[in-house]
């Protein structure tokens, strides 16, 4: 047992580093909570920040890391290139945009949103940002395994990543595996279930929560780390916050591990059906 809340990193296959454990900052679009919610995690030892071009809070964030007094090369921050810039020329200009809001002049990591319509020229784009030393790592999100496999195929520069869906009742072993096997880290999205209420009260979680004297998202979080995910949970409250950040001082053991495994039942959590996100997209992109 650990006793020392020490954050762990991960090396990418490209040879960056990232903070394994990451603050989400999904549907925080207004301006001062959403500073102050970095503010806050930076104060608490946080130093990932997971943003996106459509979550129209890259300016806070940038505003909250140059006011914590944080050093810039300490923190790794993650954008996401949205569908409606999908051309080669938007994906360049959202690109410099972003890091205009961010206000820095590299982003650690820059993701293809989602994958919908024709996102091969955001990702020419990104490898030439790259490239240029605008970006020092790129990955993609929501990605199939036959979707990644077109990446790998074409592309110049090798995704380090792919953000997907990953909690307790959604766990997607099979493409985690896939993925890790390709040397691409898996990051995980909506890890808290996004505060589903049923996976709070799980019963499985619940106890587990009592015999290792932590919150069930503490034991949810944990349960990611070892699973060796990147994991990006969200909160707007301190008190949440800091309790997600102590993870890195106890350990699950196998048996318990694998008790949460058990408990996957192939559920998304999203609530929007993708083939209605999907087509909302594709109005947005049409030419
Ligand atoms: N790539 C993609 O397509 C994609 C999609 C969705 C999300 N994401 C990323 O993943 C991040 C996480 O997803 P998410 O924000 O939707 O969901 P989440 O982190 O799974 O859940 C957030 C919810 O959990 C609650 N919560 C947080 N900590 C808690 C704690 N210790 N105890 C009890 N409740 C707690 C929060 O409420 P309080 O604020 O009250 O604490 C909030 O309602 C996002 O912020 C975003 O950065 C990416």
């Amino acid at each position: 047992m650990q006793n020392q809340n020490m954050q762990t990193e991960i090396t990418l296959r490209d040879g960056n580093r990232i903070p394994q454990l990451g603050a989400g900052t999904y549907m925080i679009e207004n301006h001062q909570l959403c500073k102050a919610t970095v503010r806050d995690a930076l104060d608490l030892g946080y130093r990932h920040i997971d943003t996106a071009q459509i979550y129209k809070n890259e300016r806070a964030v940038g505003e909250a890391l140059a006011e914590s007094g944080v050093d810039r090369k300490d923190v790794f921050l993650t954008t996401k290139v949205w569908v409606t810039n999908f051309t080669y020329e938007k994906a360049s200009r959202s690109i410099d945009a972003s890091l205009a809001r961010l206000g820095t002049d590299y982003i650690d990591l820059v993701l293809v949103h989602r994958p919908y319509g024709n996102y091969w020229p955001a990702w020419q784009a990104m490898e030439d940002a790259m490239e240029a030393g605008k970006i020092r790592s790129i990955g993609l999100s929501n990605f199939s395994m036959d979707q990644t496999r077109q990446i790998l195929d074409r592309g110049r520069i090798y995704p380090v990543v792919n953000q997907i869906e990953c909690h307790p009742f959604y766990q997607q072993r099979e493409l985690r595996r896939e993925l890790e096997s390709l040397g691409i880290r898996v990051e995980a999205w909506y890890p808290l279930g996004h505060g589903s209420r049923r996976m709070m009260q799980e019963p499985v979680l619940a106890e587990l929560s009592r015999i290792y004297g932590k919150s069930v998202a503490q034991i949810i979080l944990r349960w990611h780390i070892q699973e060796d995910c990147i994991v990006l949970p969200k909160s707007t409250r301190r008190s949440h916050l800091a309790e997600n950040f102590r993870i890195f001082d106890f350990q699950l053991n196998p048996e318990d591990m694998e008790r949460i495994r058990a408990l996957d039942r192939n559920e998304t959590l999203f609530k929007c059906p993708l083939w209605l996100d999907e087509w909302k997209a594709r109005l947005f992109t049409r030419a």
